[in-house]
């Protein structure tokens, strides 16, 4: 049996890497698990799986799990919290696998440090390889640590490059749904609501990813997690819209041939690759009918009306803590824009913004977890003073 750890067990990859685990059943143990607020879902989840260590967010969500779990008569865990929490349940002594399935920059650490004690990492929590994957893949093979990717589209590349040689390989193509506004002109984006920005043709995820998907930005921060990922220059990294979500991503080979990964949109396909490799497993689930594909279309991306991706390929090519700036700033206008501050254009201005100030003072090198965890303190602050701005104008143009 395999002792596994999940960061992020209530989220949408949490929960789904839990329906594998039972699919799977017995083949893994599930030794610590963590949440933010959700401590309903945690009871439950700890009821039934028997974790020895469990994270909330706060010393009160803590309270209210130890109340629930009494309630539900279930021995209780070794409870933890915060940013303790967390490191508690990466490097939980017995844990062979860590799902870093948490959300934004908060599992950076943890991340870290799961690879730093050689363990196998199943990554789908892509703000950690952004803000820092040059340190992270250092660490990775130093201490004999395997980072497997559990986003769709970099697991479809890594399916597309097993047993290819990578100076056989000309490029990688990311596709990307294009998401609620692909077609949408540039003025009704400017006045796009929240539900309208939540409402994703292809995929069910949490809130961020879900903006970041209707911004592109996602596929800016995914360029950035296939370049730590996989070692390609930006210019072997390219983005093309695919509306039907059916090719998850493709290679592109030296002699004109092109290979790709196909499925249904379940990212409990991709979790269990990322589990169970090299391993290739039974998975139950419905299959994608072929022949009720009416059709396949790749369209190049819009840059104009999707400025994130610009400013994603930017960030890389200015590297050091460029990167943890261009994350970090995505973060504050995602959460600001979530919270009714400022506009959906605005999201990709504000980034624009904070890349700019980290040009003009001279980027910074990333030579320590520490540099990417300094960077992104800075840049919230910095991005919270824009908004601030921002929000103070739209005041006057209104009063
Ligand atoms: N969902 C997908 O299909 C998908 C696909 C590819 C990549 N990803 C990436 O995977 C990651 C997770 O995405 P998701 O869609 O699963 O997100 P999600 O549904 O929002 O789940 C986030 C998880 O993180 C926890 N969390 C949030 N804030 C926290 C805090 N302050 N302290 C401790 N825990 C906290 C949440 O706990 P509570 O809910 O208990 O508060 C939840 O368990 C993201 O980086 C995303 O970009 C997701």
């Amino acid at each position: 049996m395999q002792k596994i750890a999940i960061l992020g067990s209530t989220g949408s990859i949490g929960r789904n890497t839990l329906d594998v685990v039972d699919r799977l059943s017995p083949r893994f143990q599930v030794v610590a698990i963590s949440g933010g607020i959700n401590t309903g879902l945690l009871a439950e989840q700890t009821a039934r799986y028997k974790p020895e260590i469990v994270s909330v967010s706060t010393t009160a969500h803590a309270k209210d799990l130890t109340e629930r779990l009494e309630a539900l008569n279930t021995a209780l865990p070794k409870i933890y919290v915060g940013m303790d929490g967390m490191l508690a349940v990466a490097t939980h002594p017995q844990a062979e696998i860590v799902v870093s399935a948490t959300v934004g920059a908060l599992g950076l650490l943890p991340t870290y440090k799961a690879i730093e004690l050689g363990r196998r990492v199943a990554i789908a929590n892509k703000e950690p390889l952004v803000m820092a994957g040059e340190l992270m893949q250092k660490r990775a093979r130093e201490n004999g640590a395997e980072i497997l990717p559990v986003d769709s589209e970099h697991n479809a590349l890594h399916q597309c490059l097993r047993g290819e040689k990578n100076h056989e390989v000309v490029k990688l193509v990311l596709t990307a749904s294009g998401g609620p506004f692909r077609n949408t002109p540039r003025e009704e984006m400017e006045k796009a609501s929240i539900a309208q920005a939540m409402k994703h043709p292809t995929w069910q995820m949490g809130s961020k990813i879900t903006i970041d998907s209707a911004t592109m930005m996602n596929k800016g921060l995914e360029v950035i997690e296939a370049h730590w990922l996989f070692g390609f220059a930006p210019e072997q990294i390219d983005i093309v819209i695919h509306p039907q979500s059916v090719v998850h991503s493709m290679i592109e080979l030296v002699d004109g041939s092109f290979l790709a990964q196909l499925g249904r949109t379940d990212m409990r396909l991709p979790i269990q690759y990322a589990l169970t490799y090299p391993d290739r497993l039974v998975l139950d689930l419905p299959r994608l009918d072929l022949t009720s594909l009416q059709k396949l279309e790749f369209f190049a991306p819009d840059r104009e009306r999707f400025p994130a991706i610009d400013l994603s390929y930017k960030a890389l090519r200015l590297g050091g803590i460029a990167p943890a700036v261009l994350n970090a700033a995505n973060e504050v206008a995602v959460a600001a824009f979530l919270a009714g501050k400022i506009g959906f254009m605005d999201i990709s201005r504000v980034i624009a913004q904070a890349i700019s100030t980290c040009e003009k003072q001279g980027v910074k090198e990333l030579n320590s977890i520490e540099d990417a965890l300094n960077a992104d303190t800075q840049t919230r602050q910095l991005t919270e003073g824009f908004i601030a701005e921002l929000a103070s104008l739209t005041l006057v143009g209104k009063s």
